[in-house]
């Protein structure tokens, strides 16, 4: 479903001291295998449920049923959460929905509701949404791993305001939650207030939720065949089984980027060759991201690491950032992705314009790939590592696939960056400092704490 087109990477390929070599893997070998052996050691010790997500047949037949049930009961659903609460369920919908799903009538769409993720708190985007939709007719997912964070939380009081207005109590079967199995305000309203809820597994990182309930719940109200995203990734996990980086493309991947870093190149463009996976780069930003720019290291020391993660998209930043690639500071690899396209379009026959006759006999999609064949072997020439990842199709399975394999690259990646890819205290911190400003009991100290901090700064404003 997936290959790995590595050479592009290689020094003796492109000519350049930022390429890897093969010895330069094979000395990462050893310390991978120990890596591959403490992964697995934690998979069994229970530590690691991400890899068993996709053969929870149980769960995903409890989200089947509410899935079906609602998804034919209401014409719009909205998805309140943020980060790895929303950004799976968008990628997956954008690659595996038509683009336009949302335009189609309710009949086009399978009696499946329109899909609306609203990512943040920006007032302006919920009102108009808010307005652009009926309330009669619409369901909310409300989801959040913690339950308590505050953007998800305040979408959750308006959304709750704008139904209860419309059709009373009636609200609580409009909204389905999603979070941790205890913890947290929204568990509490689940067990108090007889909503409907579905559990994020114990274990399972926001970034890394989208085959819980967290991603599959939404997407499988909207249409999308959960049943087999999970079988692709099920069925991929066999090519990700070997300790050996030649033999296992979320391992090798993982090196080539850890072995990038090493040599300079902190900065990671993700450009697939398909609109229909711009999101997915956002998904994989925050994966990569969050999982592994720390400060501290699994030993305990302080020593801040982390690639930066860049989206990019074929052909179209090509007239755009390009540039930048070909011939800036050489301090970033490009991984391509490329679709074989099964819905193309060919180009007219010869129709008096010569100069473009070129065209004739060709199709929309051969261009793109060319495109992408253009700007790798021209990146490669100018001793700029890359690596094109080739998905025979676009499906349910293939991103399935997609994410899994990223979700284990990255895990890997921890092990080769040496730091912890489940925990984001960073985030957290960002997280308290709002709560403080927003006045939530509890905090008053970091409040205090921050509150002096702004005051003693000298503002400098122009
Ligand atoms: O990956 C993560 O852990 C974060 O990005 C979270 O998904 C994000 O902060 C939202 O958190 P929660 O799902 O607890 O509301």
């Amino acid at each position: 479903m997936i290959r790995v087109d590595y050479t592009h990477m290689l020094a003796d390929v492109i000519g350049s001291d930022k390429g890897v070599t093969l010895s330069e893997l094979e000395a990462l070998s050893e310390r991978s295998e120990q890596i591959h052996a403490d992964l697995q050691r934690r998979r069994q010790r229970g530590e690691l449920p991400v890899y068993d997500l996709p053969f929870a047949k149980k769960v995903v037949e409890q989200i089947r049923q509410v899935a079906d049930e609602w998804g034919g009961r209401f014409d719009a659903l909205v998805v309140l959460g943020i980060g790895g609460s929303a950004l799976g369920t968008t990628a997956v919908a954008r690659a595996l929905l038509p683009g336009l799903y949302n335009q189609y009538d309710r009949a086009a769409r399978n009696g499946r509701p329109r899909l609306y993720v609203l990512d943040n708190v920006d007032p302006v985007s919920i009102k108009q949404l808010l307005n652009h939709l009926n309330p009669v007719d619409t369901c909310f997912c409300v989801i959040s791993k913690s339950g308590t964070t505050v953007e998800t939380m305040g979408q959750f009081l308006i959304a709750r305001q704008w139904l209860q207005a419309a059709v009373g109590d009636g609200c609580v079967d409009q909204i389905l939650l999603v979070t941790d199995p205890e913890k947290g305000v929204l568990r509490r309203l689940a067990e108090t207030q007889g909503y409907r809820s579905f559990a994020v597994p114990d274990g399972v990182g926001g970034r890394f939720s989208v085959l819980t309930a967290v991603g599959l719940l939404p997407l499988a109200i909207a249409g999308v065949d959960i049943e087999r995203l999970l079988a692709g990734a099920a069925a991929f996990s066999e090519r990700l089984q070997s300790p050996h980086l030649l033999e296992n493309p979320a391992y090798l991947n993982a090196a080539l980027h850890y072995l990038a870093y090493t040599k300079g190149m902190p900065i990671s463009v993700l450009m697939p060759y398909s609109d229909r996976l711009s999101d997915f780069s956002d998904w994989f930003r925050q994966l990569w991201a969050e999982s592994l720019g720390k400060k501290i290291r699994l030993d305990g020391r302080i020593d801040p690491v982390g690639p930066t993660p860049v989206k990019a998209l074929g052909a179209t930043d090509q007239h755009s950032q390009v540039q930048l690639y070909m011939e800036g500071p050489l301090d970033k690899m490009v991984t391509f992705i490329t679709v074989v396209t099964q819905d193309d379009i060919p180009f007219p026959d010869p129709v008096g314009i010569p100069e473009l006759d070129y065209l004739a006999g060709k199709t929309v999609g051969e261009l793109l790939l060319a495109e992408q064949r253009a700007t790798a072997a021209a990146l490669a020439r100018c001793g700029r590592p890359n690596i094109t990842l080739q998905l025979e199709s676009l499906t349910p399975e293939t991103i399935g696939a997609l994410i899994y394999m990223f979700e284990i690259q990255t895990l890997f990646a921890g092990g080769l960056f040496e730091v912890d890819p489940l925990d984001q205290p960073g985030v957290e911190a960002g997280k308290e400092y709002t709560y403080a400003l927003m006045g939530r009991p509890g905090f008053s100290s970091v409040r205090n704490e921050l509150e002096n901090w702004i005051e003693s700064v000298e503002p400098r404003i122009i």
